[in-house]
Order: structure tokens, then C-alpha cells, then sequence
């Protein structure tokens, strides 16, 4: 089969189309072959290991010390079930099935193997593959961000970076849960970000979010230009999301209604290690994706808990 596959970390030219293996399933797994995938910021950052500092040893223990342990990237496809292990129940030959493989990746091939247990699901009929592969990596992230976060019907949330994968799903997870939605974005973007459903949209090359006065129950940073340090003002209830985990990692933000000058995010950070609506999300990036806003590629909780840092007063 077909795959792009990178053998060092580095710029996008370390990828390149070769013929690999077909993979075969085993006795619970499904092999789906692709239809649709997507490029996201987790690939660009696996790709590159472009990590704060202080991370990199993290980073390569988990994803390869000298070269990548999974030469294939891809978080997330859409697809066709081509065949199923003998112990496979839930799916059969020719289902349309989306599915999610998070930090294991794999996704950039003509074919995947999943377990039927993993996550993967049917495609809803109306769905093409195309905007089925783009709901799971900013949607699960961001389902479970809100679940943790325990976002209620009624209150204020604004989502800085409400144009990405991430964001985009936010604002309209954060709508389907009732919230009063503000997106952050940039002026290219803010007619979509109102078409996903925002109340109001700010265009942060206009306008600072942090100096208008206005004030929000919950602040979802996907952008890492929001830490705490400078949003605290514009928190109403003291509580905070925050996606862009690396990002505010470098910013070491200050604890919002805490007492111990920010070391207990500093050790929470450390702690944590790097990791998926009714449109699909947006997989973009500067270098990350190389081609520009593209749709990214499924929904379910994560297995693993995302990067979330929540505070209460
Ligand atoms: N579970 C996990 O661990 C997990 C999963 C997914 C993502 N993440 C992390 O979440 C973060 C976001 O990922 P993503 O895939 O959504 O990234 P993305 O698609 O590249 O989106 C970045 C967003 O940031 C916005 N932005 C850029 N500069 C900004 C500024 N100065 N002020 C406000 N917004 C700004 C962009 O808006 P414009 O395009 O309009 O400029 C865009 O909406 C990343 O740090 C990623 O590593 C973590």
C-alpha cells in the first residue's frame, strides 16, 4: 500500500510516498481502507519535535529517541471496512466507519487496522468522508475539555483560536451545550467563525479581548496567547480551559484565585504530556500543514486525559 513516511524528525520534506506493508488484521480488528485523512498541528509537532524547551527528552522517549518510532503519521480517517477479524461483531465488509488512533497515528496510508472496540464509529449517512475524517481531533479534544470543565447552559465562554481544528469544534460544542460563545480569530476568519455559530467574534488584529472590559465563565486558549496572566481580568467565575497545552506551558501562566505564585501550574505542566462537531474541524498551521487552511479529519471522549488545566476559585 501507499503511505507517507518519514524516517527523522525535521521540516515537512522529510516526507515521502513510498509503498509500505499492508496490514492485516488481527482477530478484533477491522482494516478500513482510507478515503479521507487529515494533517494537524499534532502532526506538525510530531513530525518536527518543534517542543518548548524542556521537553524534548520527553518528546523522543515517547515518539522515537533518534528517529520516529511510528514512521507513519495521521491521527484520524474516514473510510471503507475492507475486512474483520474473526472475532469481529460490530462492523462487516463495506460499512463507511470513521475512526481516531490519537498519538499512535498511523492514518497517513491507503489502509489502517483499528479494534472494533477502539475508536471508531459508523459515518452518519449524511456525512462525506471528507468532513467525517475532520471531527475527531479537535472534537474529542474539545468534548473533553467541556465535560471536565463541566460547561453549563447559559454561561459566557470565549475561544481564542475559534478558527482552528480545536477551536472551531469549541464553538460549536460550546453552542450545542447552550454557551453564550465568543470566538477569537483572525480577520480572514471571522465570517466563519460566525458561521459556526458564534454569538460575536473578535478579530484579535483589531481588537484585545483582554482590554474591552467584558468578562466570561470560561476561557479556552487554543491559541497559547492567552495565559492566565494576561486573561485573568476578563475571567468572571475564575475558570479556565486551556488546549494550547505546550504553548501555555512556555507562557507558565499564573494560577487564577491560587496562592502559591503559579508553581502549582508549573508542576502541572510538567506533569503533562502532549496528545480530535457538526463541521469538521480545521487542521492549519504555518509550516505545520503546509498547504493552508485544509479540512482536518472523529468523536469520542479521549482515552487518554488531554491537556486540561481547570481553576476554581
Ligand atoms: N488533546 C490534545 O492534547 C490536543 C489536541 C489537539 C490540539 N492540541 C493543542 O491545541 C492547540 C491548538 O491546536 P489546533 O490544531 O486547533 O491549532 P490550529 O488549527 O493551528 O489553530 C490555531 C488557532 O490559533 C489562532 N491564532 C493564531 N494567532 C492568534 C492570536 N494572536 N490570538 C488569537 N488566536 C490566534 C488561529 O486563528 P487564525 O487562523 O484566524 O489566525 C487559529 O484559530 C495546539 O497547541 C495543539 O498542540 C492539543
Amino acid at each position: 500500500m501507499k503511505a507517507i513516511v518519514y524516517e527523522r524528525y525535521g521540516s515537512p520534506e522529510v516526507l515521502e510516498l513510498r509503498e509500505v506493508e499492508k496490514p492485516v488484521p488481527k482477530d478484533n480488528e477491522i482494516l478500513i481502507r482510507s478515503r479521507a485523512t487529515t494533517v494537524t498541528s499534532g502532526d506538525w509537532r510530531v513530525r518536527s519535535l518543534d517542543v518548548p524547551t524542556g521537553f524534548g527528552l520527553l518528546s523522543r522517549l515517547m515518539f522515537g529517541v533518534r528517529k520516529p518510532k511510528q514512521p507513519i503519521l495521521g491521527s484520524e480517517l474516514a473510510g471503507d471496512v475492507e475486512a474483520v477479524g474473526k472475532d469481529v461483531r460490530k462492523f462487516k465488509p463495506g460499512d463507511r466507519v470513521f475512526a481516531f488512533d490519537g498519538a499512535r497515528m498511523g492514518c497517513h496510508a491507503e489502509y489502517k487496522c483499528m479494534p472494533e472496540d477502539g475508536a471508531v464509529a459508523p459515518i452518519p449517512p449524511s456525512f462525506a468522508y471528507e468532513e467525517a475524517a475532520a471531527l475527531s481531533f479537535g472534537g474529542s479534544t474539545t468534548l473533553d475539555f467541556f465535560r471536565r470543565g463541566d460547561l453549563k447552559s447559559g454561561e459566557k465562554v470565549l475561544i481564542n483560536g475559534a478558527s482552528g481544528a480545536v477551536g472551531s469544534a469549541a464553538v460549536q460544542i460550546a453552542k450545542h451545550f447552550g454557551a453564550m460563545v465568543t470566538g477569537v480569530c483572525s480577520t480572514a476568519n471571522v465570517e466563519l467563525v460566525r458561521s459556526l455559530g458564534a454569538d460575536r467574534v473578535i478579530d484579535y488584529t483589531q481588537e484585545d479581548f483582554t482590554k474591552n472590559g467584558e468578562a466570561y465563565d470560561v476561557i479556552v486558549d487554543t491559541a497559547g496567547t492567552a495565559p492566565l496572566s494576561r486573561s485573568k481580568n476578563s475571567l468572571a467565575s475564575k475558570r479556565a480551559l486551556a488546549a494550547g497545552f505546550w504553548e501555555n506551558a512556555r507562557h507558565a501562566p499564573d494560577p487564577v484565585g491560587g496562592d502559591d505564585d503559579g508553581q502549582e501550574n508549573r508542576r502541572r505542566a510538567r506533569r503533562r504530556t502532549p496528545g480530535g462537531s457538526a463541521r469538521p474541524g480545521r487542521a492549519r498551521g504555518k509550516r505545520r500543514v503546509q498547504t493552508g487552511h485544509r479540512p482536518a479529519l472523529s468523536l469520542r471522549p479521549n482515552r487518554r486525559r488531554a491537556p486540561l488545566r481547570r481553576y476554581r476559585a
